[in-house]
């Protein structure tokens, strides 16, 4: 899928010995925490938030390649098309980013996020209680990036041991920041004795003006988490993958911690076809088309995913079929042109450390998933002048 949760490799999601990892599975984690109580339970799977369905009436089809999207979706769909840019090559580029917009986006996300075979969910919670298990102070705030539905942080929340705590999202989703705001107040709720403060703001990371417009927080006694979970750092093109991090260390205070979660390199080619299986099923490649669905335009031609050897990426190309244009917006595909609506890169880590490392982030530990190839880093911000 697109901009969804990441399939896993190894297709797990198929094996019927694998759907959520026994305890220890993933390495060298430790047990659940003293600074976590066992207590379980909170923000687990429930109904899906409704979302207001006006942004998926389909669209009135008045010309055979016209689409003219009804009055309500107008606004979604000019600021979707202004973000689809053409390369020089000629390839159409739509932002991974654009499959979490509007209540479909979000709606299909938060489905294909509970679907008991995407094992990655727990798989990464895991590692992150781990992480949360060895810090030696309280945790002053966590501030989680693209929370998705919230879930990995109402987990954490639920079972931090302490009185107070800030929890503060970003994301370019509103809809998604809804679903995390009614995750987390029900955190809130239960948990009489946490003083929990919540705020959601809606913030596109891949934004380069955003990075220098923002005030960096100042420490507090304890810890500052900052979380960027679920592979999302695998999205963006190289360009956009460093304003993320830019971005986020800009937003965290001197010396707070990031976690972040990537995916790796698969070692065999047995797990690339794996991971483009994993990929090319309906509702992953459904998920992949969801900015073209918006755009009225996915029915216009065919998906193709495949794996880029060169740059370790998952690409899904889009060829048009038929001469369409966008109703009301400049944006038009002539018939055999290409859009790349998928875009998952895998990480090695010297790679990621390299990466982190040049956007201000220090003191870099990975801890690798023993059941897929995954990471969870952990990293320091450190301002420029105390870079060493
Ligand atoms: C793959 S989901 C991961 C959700 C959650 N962190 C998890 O691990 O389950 C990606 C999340 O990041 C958000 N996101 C993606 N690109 C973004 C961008 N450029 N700016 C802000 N949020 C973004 C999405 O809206 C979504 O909430």
């Amino acid at each position: 899928m697109a901009g969804g949760p990441e399939p896993v490799e190894g297709d797990e999601q198929h094996d019927q010995h694998s759907s959520v990892p026994e305890s220890g599975v993933l390495g060298d984690i430790p047990e659940r925490p003293e600074r976590l109580r066992a207590s379980g339970g909170l923000g687990s799977r429930r109904p899906l938030p409704t979302f207001p369905d006006r942004l998926d009436k389909p669209d009135e089809i008045s010309d055979a390649s016209v689409r003219q999207p009804s009055a309500d979706r107008s606004a979604l769909i000019q600021q979707m098309a202004a973000s689809v840019v053409l390369r020089p090559d000629g390839t159409f580029d739509v932002p991974v980013k654009l499959t979490y917009a509007g209540a479909q986006g979000a709606r299909e996300w938060i489905a294909a996020a509970q679907d008991p075979d995407y094992v990655l969910r727990e798989a990464e919670l895991h590692l992150v209680e781990g992480f949360f298990s060895e810090l030696r102070a309280d945790v002053d705030e966590i501030i989680e990036f693209g929370p998705g539905d919230g879930y990995k942080a109402a987990q954490i929340v639920g079972r931090l041991a302490q009185h107070d705590l800030r929890y503060t999202a970003f994301d370019s989703s509103n809809e998604l920041l809804d679903a995390a705001r009614l995750t987390l107040s029900e955190v809130r709720d239960k948990k009489g004795e946490l003083n929990l403060q919540l705020e959601f703001l809606t913030l596109d990371l891949e934004d380069p003006t955003a990075i220098a417009s923002t005030k960096r927080p100042s420490r507090g006694d304890g810890e500052t988490v900052g979380m960027l979970l679920g592979q999302t750092l695998g999205n963006p093109t190289n360009e956009g993958r460093v304003n993320m991090l830019r971005n986020i260390h800009a937003r965290l205070p001197e010396n707070g911690q990031l976690l972040i979660g990537v995916a790796l390199v698969p070692d065999d080619q047995k797990t690339i076809e794996q991971t483009l299986t994993a990929y090319r099923a309906e509702s992953q490649q459904r998920q992949s088309l969801i900015a073209l669905e918006h755009l009225g335009v996915a029915d216009a031609g065919k998906l193709d995913i495949v794996w880029d050897d060169a740059s370790n990426t998952v690409v899904g190309h889009f060829t048009f079929d038929q001469d369409v244009t966008v109703a009301g917006t400049a944006l038009s595909f002539r018939r055999g042109q290409k859009a790349q609506v998928l875009n998952s890169h895998r990480f090695t880590e010297t790679e990621l450390v390299q990466l982190l490392n040049d956007t201000g982030f220090h003191d870099v530990k990975v801890m690798k998933s023993a059941s897929f190839p995954y990471a969870l880093a952990s990293a320091r911000v450190v301002e420029k002048e105390n870079a060493s």
